[in-house]
C-alpha cells in the first residue's frame, strides 16, 4: 500500500514537471507553472520521506538532519530568490545550477562508498558494472557542472575575468582523456574497489569544469551557461537510476533536454557551432584586447525634446530593449512611453534579440514584468523584416546585440553573429550612459554612424523625461 502511494507520489510529481514546464513556455502560465512543479517537487520529497521503504523494509530514520536540511534549504532559498535583483538573476541560477551538481557529486559519492563497505565486508563481491557507470558517471558529470557553474557564477559577478591559459585546449585535452582512462578502469572492474582512483576523478572533473569555462567568455556565455544546465540535468537523471526513482529520472531527463535545447537555440542565435564556442574562446579575452585599440571618430548627440519630437510624428517606432534597461530597472516607464506614443497614433513594437540581456528569455521576463502585451515583442527575424519601414529605432541599454561589426569586420570576435539591423531604418537612437562597450568588451561603430545619434543617461531617467516631454507635445 506505502509502495502504491510512493509510486503515486511520483507520478503526480513527474506531471507536474511537465506540466509546469509547458506552462513555462508563456509569460501569462509562467508563474503558475513554477508553481505546479514546485508543488509537485514538495508531494515527491514528503512521499519520499515518509512512504520510502528499502529492500528490507526499512524507512527513514534521520529525520532530524532532514528537516534540518530541508528548513535551511528553504530559507536560504526563500531569502536569496526574495533579495536577488533582476540583474543578479544569472549569477543566482547559475549558482543554483551547480548546487544541483554538487547534489549529484554526493549522492555518488556516498553510494561509492556503500559499494566499498560491501567490499570491504564481503571481499568476494564484485561491484555491478551498470551500477557503477551510473555512480562514475553521475559523479563526473555532476563534478564538471559543479566547478562550471561555479566559475560561470564568478564571470557573470564579474570576479572572475576571462582568461585563456596558454596551451589549455591540449591540457584540457589530456584531462579529458585521463577522465575516460580512469573511467575505464574503474567501470571495467579492473580496480573498482580502489578509492584512489574515483578520487583521482572527482578531482579531475572539477578541474576539466574550471578550464573549460574558464576562457569561454564574452557573447559565448549563454551557450555555456545552458550547456551547464544539461550537465546538471542528465547528472540528477544518473541519480534517477540509481534509486530506480522515476521522479528523479524525470526531472533529470526534462532538465537536460531542455538544458540541450536551449544549448542548440543559443548555438543558432550566436550563429556558431557548439564546437567552436569550447575551443573558440570567442569574445572572451581576444575581444577584450581587439575591442578598445579601434579609432571610431565623431558621434552624434541627441537631446531629450528632439528625441521626443522625432518619435511623436513618427508612424512606426521600434524599440530595441538590452542589459542596461534591466540595469535601469526601466521597463515600467518604457511600457508608459510605448502607451503615450501609442495615444498619439505612433505604431510601437519591440525587437528582441535572443541573448539580449544576462539570460535566455530575460527581456522577455524584463517586459513581461512590466505588462508589456506579448504580441509586441517581435523575435530578431520578424523584428529585422519591419526595420525598412520603420521611422525610429531606439536603443534601451543595447550594445553588443546592434553591433554591425558582427555582419561586416570579419576580425571582429563576435563575426557571425546575427543582429538587430537597426540601420535599415530611418533614425536611430541609442540610450545609454557613455560610449563604453557592451559585455564582448568591443566598441561599437553603430554609435558614430550618420544615422545614429547617442540620448546619453540612465534608462529610466531619459525615459522619464521622454514620457514628460511626449506628453506636453500636442
Ligand atoms: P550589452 O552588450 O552588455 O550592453 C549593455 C549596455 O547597457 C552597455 O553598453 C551599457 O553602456 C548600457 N547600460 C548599462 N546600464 C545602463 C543604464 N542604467 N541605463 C542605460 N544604459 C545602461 O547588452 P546587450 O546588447 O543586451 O547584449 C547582451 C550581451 O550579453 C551579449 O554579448 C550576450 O552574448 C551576453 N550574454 C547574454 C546572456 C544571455 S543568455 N542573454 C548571458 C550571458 C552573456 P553604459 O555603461 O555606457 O551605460
Amino acid at each position: 500500500m506505502g509502495n502504491a502511494l510512493l509510486q503515486l507520489c511520483y507520478l503526480i510529481g513527474s506531471i507536474t514537471f511537465i506540466m509546469g514546464l509547458k506552462m513555462l513556455s508563456h509569460p501569462d502560465t509562467a508563474r503558475k507553472g513554477n508553481l505546479v512543479a514546485a508543488a509537485g517537487m514538495i508531494i515527491s520529497i514528503f512521499g519520499t520521506i515518509f512512504l520510502f521503504r528499502s529492500e528490507n523494509a526499512e524507512h527513514l530514520h534521520n529525520y532530524v538532519w532532514i528537516f534540518a536540511a530541508l528548513a535551511i534549504g528553504t530559507v536560504v532559498g526563500t531569502m536569496a530568490a526574495k533579495k536577488v535583483q533582476m540583474t543578479a538573476m544569472p549569477e543566482m541560477v547559475s549558482l543554483f545550477n551547480g548546487m544541483g551538481g554538487a547534489c549529484a557529486m554526493l549522492i555518488s559519492i556516498v553510494e561509492y562508498r556503500r559499494v566499498m563497505d560491501i567490499v570491504a565486508a564481503t571481499p568476494s563481491y564484485v561491484p555491478e558494472t551498470g551500477k557503477m557507470i551510473v555512480v562514475v558517471l553521475g559523479m563526473l558529470i555532476g563534478t564538471v557542472s559543479f566547478a562550471g557553474s561555479m566559475i560561470a557564477w564568478g564571470k557573470l559577478n564579474g570576479r572572475i575575468k576571462d582568461r585563456t591559459i596558454p596551451g589549455g585546449q591540449m591540457i584540457n585535452f589530456v584531462i579529458f582523456a585521463g577522465l575516460i582512462i580512469l573511467v575505464a578502469i574503474v567501470v571495467g572492474g579492473f580496480f573498482p574497489a580502489m578509492p584512489a582512483l574515483f578520487y583521482g576523478i572527482l578531482t579531475l572533473a572539477a578541474l576539466y569544469g574550471v578550464l573549460f569555462v574558464m576562457p569561454i567568455g564574452g557573447a559565448d556565455m549563454p551557450v555555456v551557461i545552458s550547456l551547464l544546465n544539461s550537465f546538471t540535468g542528465v547528472a540528477a537523471a544518473f541519480g534517477g537510476f540509481l534509486y530506480n526513482n522515476p521522479v528523479m529520472l524525470t526531472g533529470g531527463i526534462l532538465v537536460g533536454s531542455a538544458g540541450t535545447i536551449l544549448t542548440i537555440l543559443m548555438c543558432k542565435a550566436m550563429n556558431r557551432s557548439l564546437k567552436n564556442v569550447l575551443i573558440g574562446s570567442f569574445g572572451g579575452a581576444k575581444a577584450v584586447a581587439g575591442g578598445a585599440a579601434k579609432e571610431q571618430g565623431n558621434y552624434k548627440e541627441i537631446s531629450v525634446s528632439d528625441s521626443a519630437t522625432l518619435m511623436a510624428y513618427a508612424q512606426k517606432v521600434i524599440i530595441i530593449p538590452g542589459y542596461g534597461l534591466a540595469v535601469a530597472q526601466a521597463q515600467h516607464v518604457c511600457h508608459e512611453l510605448e502607451k503615450v506614443l501609442e495615444e498619439k497614433g505612433v505604431e510601437v513594437m519591440y525587437g528582441i534579440h535572443p541573448v539580449a540581456g544576462r539570460m535566455p528569455g530575460h527581456m522577455n521576463v524584463l517586459l513581461a514584468e512590466a505588462d508589456v502585451p506579448y504580441e509586441k515583442l517581435l523575435e530578431m527575424e520578424d523584428a529585422n523584416e519591419q526595420m525598412g519601414t520603420t521611422n525610429v529605432v531606439l536603443i534601451l541599454g543595447a550594445n553588443d546585440v546592434v553591433n554591425p561589426a558582427a555582419k561586416e569586420d570579419p576580425s571582429s570576435p563576435i563575426y557571425g553573429m546575427p543582429i538587430l539591423e537597426v540601420e535599415k531604418a530611418e533614425h536611430v537612437i541609442v540610450n545609454k550612459r557613455s560610449m563604453k562597450p557592451g559585455y564582448a568588451g568591443i566598441e561599437n561603430e553603430l554609435f558614430f554612424r550618420p544615422k545614429t545619434s547617442m540620448l546619453f543617461g540612465d534608462a529610466k531617467k531619459a525615459l522619464q523625461s521622454l514620457v514628460t516631454e511626449l506628453k506636453s507635445i500636442d
